[in-house]
């Protein structure tokens, strides 16, 4: 089965063709047009613009992605949630295709993309010739924890979501919209484990690192800081830690880390990343550096997404635990909780995403659609509508 993804719900217009048959996965094509250079002006993502540039983009990606390829058979477009102004562009091209083309459509959860984001293969896991990553230690850990109970292709590491075995499945999905804890014990059927009280994880980088001076998106930014830095340094709260739930929350933590910034007298002092790396901050009483500053940081939000993760996999006993989202392109989240689990819960399977599926992608919205296409849960053109608050528990 061949599907034509097409995710536009934030700030990158992109579509994939990718080709499922007995479970294996192939990207046929796929093209992201990125739109962060517009919005790091901005500091963060301004709705209007993204509409307009999405706009502006979708069919030239599409084009590009279809050139010398036969038609699809689905089409799939990510529905909701996320920017409404992001959403109708991707939904309305998708409708059109529909239309003219006579071709199933479907709507397609963004969460349910990235809880599928590890299942995408990616050649440049075989080609790579650096020294083994983390990542692919991971990897190769998955793929021992799974041969005898999941479909391994060892071309791509990959276990197939729709191998039963696989189920429960817990999946921690941070981003820059999303911090969930989700359940699915058979596939397409999930539930809320836990959630934010007010900011995503990701918004949580994304505004300390303003404060800093960092360009949008500044998660990335933070943690190549903190890779120098002293994690213990700076004593941030970690709110909600010891509650019994599984929820979240960040508001405090970043309010922590305004007020740290202004008690020392920085909140006016804009650092430059590049030119700066090693900054001193001005801090020589305390000795405590940018990169101090940021590890401390990045340690409180790890603290906080793999205590709550950890909690929940102890309740709910999965065999798979994934990690999606944006912020799971994070290093040291994504070692810090492949350790845990690794030492507390060895039989489970840990699958994280490739660092170029963790970002919003088209081939994660095409892939999460092949058991809804299979199970031919098609939408008439007519009524699919974006929707930017639709939950994938909702279903
Ligand atoms: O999933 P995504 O591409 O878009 C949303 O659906 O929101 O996630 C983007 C978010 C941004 O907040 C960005 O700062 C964060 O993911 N992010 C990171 C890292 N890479 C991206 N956060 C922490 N560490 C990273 N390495
Ligand atoms: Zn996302």
């Amino acid at each position: 089965m061949r599907i034509l993804g097409i995710e536009s719900s934030c700030d990158d217009t992109s579509v994939a063709l990718v080709d499922i048959t007995n479970e294996k996965i192939e990207i046929l094509a796929e093209k992201t047009a990125s739109q962060i250079e517009i919005h790091k002006k901005y500091g963060g993502v301004v709705p209007e613009i993204a509409g307009r540039m999405h706009a502006e983009k979708i069919l030239p990606v599409i084009e590009e992605v279809m050139k010398d390829q036969d038609k699809p058979d689905v089409i799939a477009v990510t529905s909701g949630p996320g920017l409404i102004t992001g959403l109708l562009v991707g939904v309305e091209a998708a409708k059109t295709l529909s239309m003219l083309w006579n071709m199933p459509l479907i709507g397609v959860n963004h969460i349910e993309g990235h809880i599928y984001s590890p299942f995408i293969p990616n050649e440049t896991r075989q080609n790579r010739v650096e020294e083994e990553s983390f990542e692919e230690k991971n990897l190769q850990y998955t793929k021992d924890k799974c041969k005898s109970s999941a479909i391994v292709s060892e071309k791509s590491l990959v276990v197939h979501p729709r191998d039963k075995s696989c189920y429960p499945i817990l999946a921690l999905v941070a981003s820059g919209g999303h911090s969930e804890i989700i359940l699915s014990k058979k596939e397409g059927q999930y539930e809320k484990i836990g959630g934010t009280r007010d900011d995503a994880a990701g918004e949580c980088f994304d505004k300390v690192a303003k404060l800093l001076g960092f360009d949008y998106p500044g998660g990335p930014k933070i943690s190549k800081f903190a890779e120098k830095g002293n994690p213990n340094a700076i004593k941030f709260p970690r709110p909600m830690i010891d509650s019994k739930d599984y929820n979240f929350s960040f508001s405090g933590l970043k309010t922590s880390a305004l007020y740290w910034l202004r008690d020392h007298e920085l909140s006016a002092m804009k650092i430059n990343p590049i030119q700066q790396p090693a900054g001193i901050f001005g801090m020589q009483k305390e000795e405590i550096t940018i990169h101090d500053f940021c590890a401390s940081f990045e340690q409180a939000i790890i603290d906080l997404l793999v205590g709550k993760t950890m909690k929940a996999i102890k309740k709910y006993q999965p065999k798979t635990i994934i990690l999606g989202g944006g912020v799971s392109a994070n290093k040291k989240l994504r070692e810090t909780l492949g350790n845990e689990i690794k030492e507390n819960f060895p039989a489970s399977n840990y699958l994280i995403p490739n660092p170029k599926y963790a970002m919003d992608n088209a081939a994660m919205i095409a892939v999460a659609t092949y058991h809804h296409a299979k199970k031919k849960e098609f939408t008439n053109w007519q009524d699919l509508k974006a929707e930017s608050n639709w939950h994938v528990y909702d279903t």
